[in-house]
């Protein structure tokens, strides 16, 4: 049975194919490029996850790898399965921003540029002080904490609102930050936005305000890269 949560992941994700025809290129893992016939160059590896030989399909996307080569492309601590071919996300994807970060949302009266008569959603992030885990690139040594807490802006529309329950929900996955080097400072070992865009400022004085009438639409796909879309949020 499953004891890792990759193995409880694979299991969950994937189902073991019988390859049918030697030479046909469809069959091909895309992650060493091989034959499904020949063997991956990570069979070694595998021979140490029980009950895991041979290919797989990946059950949504139907992407097939041998099943080691798969392996070799997950962290142990792995609980989704994002393809290596078309990205599609298997299970849930969760990231590495630090834990014990709280995210604040208050109802403001004034209007963003754009959006005139509508109400203004301030969310305010912080997070304490901490040391890295095993997930981020210094373990054991402390991360940095560069222009927090962070402030960003949403509508009060119906799209505004969308957006925020995805945030939330991404925040949940920690998904919105993550440990590496600011690409502002070069500063490594910061936590630092892990590319889904926030309006930081009301107005456009750095690039990173309103008006931007194809925000809401862009960070709603931004969220979708990382699996959090209407669909699959506990919120809506
Ligand atoms: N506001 C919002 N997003 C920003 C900002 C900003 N002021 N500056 C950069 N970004 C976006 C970039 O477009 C990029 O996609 O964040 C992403 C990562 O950039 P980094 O510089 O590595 O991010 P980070 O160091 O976490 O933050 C830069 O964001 O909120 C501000 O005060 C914070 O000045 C800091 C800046
Ligand atoms: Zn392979």
């Amino acid at each position: 049975n499953p004891t890792t949560n990759f193995e409880k992941a694979l299991a969950a994700h994937t189902e073991e194919i019988i390859i049918q025809t030697a030479g046909d290129s469809a069959e091909d893992c895309s992650i060493c490029l091989c034959g499904a016939h020949e063997e991956s160059p990570y069979q070694s590896r595998a021979e140490t996850v029980r009950d895991i030989t041979g290919s797989v399909a990946l059950k949504q996307c139907r992407h097939v790898f041998h099943a080691s080569c798969l392996v070799q492309s997950l962290a142990t601590d792995a609980t989704s399965i994002t393809c290596p071919n078309c990205k599609t996300i298997h299970g849930t994807l969760t990231g590495t921003q630090p834990s014990n970060g709280t995210m604040h949302v208050r109802l403001n009266e004034y209007s963003l540029p754009g959006y005139d008569g509508c109400k203004t959603y301030k969310i305010t992030y912080s997070f304490p002080r901490g040391i890295q885990g095993p997930e981020h690139p210094s373990p054991g040594r402390p991360y940095f904490l560069i222009g927090f807490p962070r402030c960003a802006y949403l509508p009060d529309t119906p799209k505004g609102r969308k957006v925020l329950r995805l945030l939330q929900e991404a925040f949940d996955r920690r998904l919105i930050f993550t440990v590496g080097t600011s690409a502002t400072t070069s500063q490594p070992d910061c936590v630092v936005w892990n590319g889904v865009h926030h309006k930081t400022e009301v107005t456009n004085y750095g690039g990173h305000g309103y008006p931007d009438p194809n925000y809401l639409d862009n960070v709603t796909m931004e969220l979708a890269a990382l699996g959090v879309t209407e669909d699959n949020c506990r919120n809506f």
